[in-house]
């Protein structure tokens, strides 16, 4: 089986208590979060919104809250995110696909807002890139995109530094060891982090502008990009 079908079944299981976890474990996670509705515009009213690896409804929720109005398609591979995303949103009209980004079909310029909270990591280089040309090509005129993640690429100077700090954070919750050998399985199989300044100059590439990172602290990364 590759890697990319295993990432479905990894958050099969992972779903079970995946905000307390993402909150212990991810530094800044509630913080990247709520960064998603707190740097868009204030005349900004999207119509249409795309979440990428929806997980079980974090970003989408923030979302609602600002945007009830609008109408949301949740993409994600594991169906046990999916269904929690489904009885979470039970009372709103979403669309969703529960597929893996190459599978799914981004159609031209028809959302307003496209949104990935921590799941582009999990793509390789090609992949990333990739996807930044077809979250470009489905956006409409004006229309931004914003992303949340990890950025440093594991061969950085930086990394090891940092995979000390993260351990300390995580140790903080966890200080018997056990969740931080579990994060760095999970990290090894599965997490793919690109440094910052290659991004950009990929999200340009792809035809963006006015790139940003409102929020930026020790390689945890919020941007939005504009088309
Ligand atoms: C770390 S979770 C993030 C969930 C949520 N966006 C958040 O910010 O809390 C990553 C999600 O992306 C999904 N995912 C990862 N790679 C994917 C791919 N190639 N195609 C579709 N979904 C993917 C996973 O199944 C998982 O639910």
């Amino acid at each position: 089986m590759s890697t990319e079908k295993n990432i479905a079944l990894e958050f099969n299981e992972f779903s079970k208590n995946y905000t307390s976890d993402m909150i212990a474990c991810v530094p800044c996670y509630a913080d990247l979060i709520s960064s998603f509705i707190k740097y868009l515009p204030d005349n900004f009213q999207p119509e249409r919104i795309l979440d990428l690896g929806c997980g079980n409804g974090n970003v989408t929720s923030r979302l609602l809250s600002r945007f009830p109005e609008a109408k949301y398609t949740l993409v994600d591979a594991s169906s046990e995110m999916i269904e929690l995303c489904r009885k979470l949103f039970r009372d709103h009209d979403m669309s969703y696909a529960n597929r893996y980004f190459n599978e799914f079909e981004f159609e031209r310029d028809t959302y307003d807002l496209v949104v990935a909270g921590f799941s582009l990591h999990h793509c390789e280089d090609p992949e990333k890139r990739s996807m930044f040309r077809k979250i470009y090509s489905s956006l409409k005129r004006g229309g931004i995109f914003s992303y949340c993640d990890l950025m440093i690429s594991k061969d950085h100077p930086e990394h090891p530094a940092l995979l000390e700090r993260w351990k300390e954070f995580v140790e903080r919750t966890f200080p018997d060891g056990e969740k931080w050998e579990w994060i760095m399985e999970h990290y090894e199989a599965f997490d793919r982090p690109t440094n910052y300044p290659a991004q950009k100059e990929w999200i340009k590439d792809a035809g963006f502008s006015n790139i940003q990172t409102p929020f930026n602290k020790d390689f945890w990364v919020y941007l939005q990009a504009m088309k």
